[in-house]
């Protein structure tokens, strides 16, 4: 005869309670035998690597133009402070310099800090990805299992033991997703832009390819370099997992009850970008990985490139390699 609760029905089994289903009771034990530690622990070193990468990268503030690619991090480039960072290029960014004083107010009301916080553009861009990411619903899953292990897995018992509340309270923030959505679809659209102008190489006077301190190019000659390649998988990457979100596959056509034009044989447009959303919405957690994976990289390679520490190899050097 079961003897399961009314709180176990509608929470699950407490510590010391008697299992209901046959869950085990003792923090994150289970009946499971299968190795299902191993996403928990693979998420908490790839998501941290990834924040302690970000971090080091925003808190630099410098090193994320290296002609003519511009790293993701560092994108809208609104303002250049060639003060700062004497490879800013005022002439890529969308107001020029940055204002007079700016600098000198930033200073000011950081000035208490005990670290000198640089004034980043990296710190005002990185918080529409971060809040997308942050509250993807994919996300959740693993942070939730890996960083507070409730739930840590499938029939694992919980490390929290109180009365399960789902994202209620705090975790209401988490239905922000659906308004970072149209951030992230925006920040496609940027990166795009930043991938054709990866093509367009910034030229001297004197017909050389642009580097800092060389003054404003007078020229853009199109070409290829292993950047712009590396640029536009960006795009692709993040493209595949931003139009797999579930909130914009909702917002294409899965809030329709039916298509305009009737069921799967529907030739119509909401019916074509729902599918190629839903097709890659089954795909989301490989291409979340790949992109967060990809976008540090190209940051990476522009930091590179910028430093000297390796050569991107691209058609501009072999045009000009003769002069
Ligand atoms: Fe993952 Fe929206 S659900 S990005």
């Amino acid at each position: 005869m079961s003897t399961t609760t009314s709180e176990q029905k509608k929470f699950g089994p407490r510590q010391g309670q008697k299992p209901a289903g046959g869950h085990v009771t003792q923090v994150l034990k289970t009946q499971r035998n299968d190795f299902w530690q191993k996403g928990p622990m693979l998420t908490l070193l790839g998501f941290g690597a990834f924040v302690v990468y970000v971090h080091l990268r925003a808190f630099m503030g410098m090193d994320y133009y290296a002609a003519p690619y511009l790293s993701p991090f560092y994108s809208p480039l609104v303002y250049a402070n060639p003060e700062y960072y004497a490879g800013s290029p005022t002439f890529h960014a969308l107001l020029g310099n940055l204002p007079a004083g700016a600098l000198s107010f930033w200073e000011q009301m950081v000035a208490w800090m005990p670290l000198a916080l640089p004034l980043s553009p990296a710190f005002f861009i990185l918080i529409f990805p971060a809040s997308f990411r942050g509250t993807c619903y994919y996300y959740r899953k693993a942070y939730y299992r890996s960083l507070v292990g409730s739930p840590a897995g499938c029939t694992v018992c919980p490390i929290a033991q109180g009365t399960y509340q789902g994202e209620t309270k705090l975790l209401l923030i988490q239905n922000l997703h659906r308004y970072a959505m149209y951030g992230a679809v925006a920040f496609i659209f940027i990166l795009t832009y930043d991938f054709w102008l990866a093509l367009f190489m910034p030229m001297t006077e004197a017909g050389v390819p642009w580097s800092a301190g060389s003054g404003d190019p007078t020229s853009y000659q199109f070409g290829i370099g292993v950047g712009s390649i590396i640029m536009g998988l960006n795009v692709l990457f993040l493209g595949g997992y931003t139009f797999g979100c579930h909130s914009w596959r909702h917002m294409v056509g899965g809030r329709l009850n039916r298509f305009a034009n009737g069921d799967e044989s529907s030739t119509g447009i909401t019916y074509a970008i729902w599918k190629a959303s839903t097709w890659l919405n089954e795909r989301h957690m490989p291409l979340a990985w790949i992109s967060l994976f990809w976008v540090m990289f190209t940051d990476l390679y522009v930091w590179s490139v910028c430093n000297g520490w390796i050569t991107d190899y691209n058609t501009w050097s072999i045009a000009t390699s003769g002069q």
